[in-house]
């Protein structure tokens, strides 16, 4: 991996820099800091699962028949419950707050589908998963928050985890090389809210993902692209700082990146 960091630009477009690393001690404090903010919104978090993402989610899954998946940073388990019903599989929940698993655990129950889920408590940062274990490995909305040589880690361990023609999905936001307008100023807030709690924002862009994929050793790289409605009042209500004239709702593109474990 150190070869396709020196070969960056020590800062990309979004601005985050991929060549950077920090010492176990501000790292133990950043994650800290995370599981915090995480333990603190999940009470509020009620984002129920983005229709379009999750069809395409459903389908590229749906084409491997997967038994067993493992949804790292389920949080609430919203998207999960709907994959289970879609798919019939087994899931397993990773994630390092005790609040999102708890309301996990309740939607799963309340659904009736506790003989499909397991629930894992861990940072995946520092998580030991199973070799050759799973059918597919999903990220939704998570791989942002992790330092950016984590972002590398974790999918180097999702690769581990994989059965061979296993798959990983990866649902990012703000991932085109180049943003609208729009998606530049909701970006702009989204990371303006995270700075105030002290939470990177790592955004890579398209090209960086596809590249880590193809280094990892992912085949089949494949992006897909769906427009869904994002709601910026959970940051205004978060951060009544954030000063900037627009509406509390606007659509922006998603990507949803797929590859395949063929050795
Ligand atoms: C934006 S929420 C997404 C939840 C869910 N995937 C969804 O889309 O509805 C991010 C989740 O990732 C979890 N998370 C963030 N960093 C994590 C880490 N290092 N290890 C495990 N879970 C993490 C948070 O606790 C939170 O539940």
């Amino acid at each position: 991996m150190r070869k396709f960091l020196s070969k960056r630009p020590a800062l990309i477009k979004s601005g985050v820099t991929l060549n950077k690393e920090i010492g176990v001690r501000k790292k133990f404090v950043y994650y800290n800091r995370t599981y915090s903010y995480w333990e603190s919104r999940a009470q509020k978090y009620l984002e129920e699962p983005k229709q379009k993402v999750l069809n395409v989610v459903t389908s590229i899954l749906r084409s491997n028949e997967p038994r067993k998946v493992l949804d790292i940073g389920s949080g609430p388990a919203y998207y999960a419950v709907k994959l289970a019903k879609n798919l019939g599989c087994q899931i397993t929940c990773l994630d390092f707050s005790e609040e999102m698993l708890k309301k996990a655990r309740d939607n799963v129950n309340k659904e009736g589908l506790s003989k499909s889920f397991d629930f894992i408590r861990k940072n995946i940062v520092y998580a030991t998963l199973p070799i050759d274990s799973f059918d597919a490995v999903t990220f939704i909305s998570v791989l942002h928050y992790l330092l950016p040589e984590d972002i590398e880690l974790s999918l180097k361990k999702s690769y581990t985890t994989l059965k061979e023609g296993g798959k990983i999905i990866i649902v990012e936001y703000w991932a085109n090389e180049i943003l609208t307008e729009i998606e530049k100023l909701t970006l702009q807030i989204a990371e303006q809210n995270r700075v105030k709690y002290g939470i990177e924002a790592n955004f890579l862009k398209e090209n960086d993902y596809k590249r880590l994929l193809k280094i990892i050793g992912f085949k089949n790289i494949k992006v897909n692209y769906v427009r869904e409605k994002i709601y910026l009042g959970k940051y205004f209500e978060m951060n009544p700082k954030i000063q900037f004239k627009c509406k509390n709702e606007y659509f922006i593109r998603v990507a949803i990146f797929e590859a395949t474990k063929i050795k």
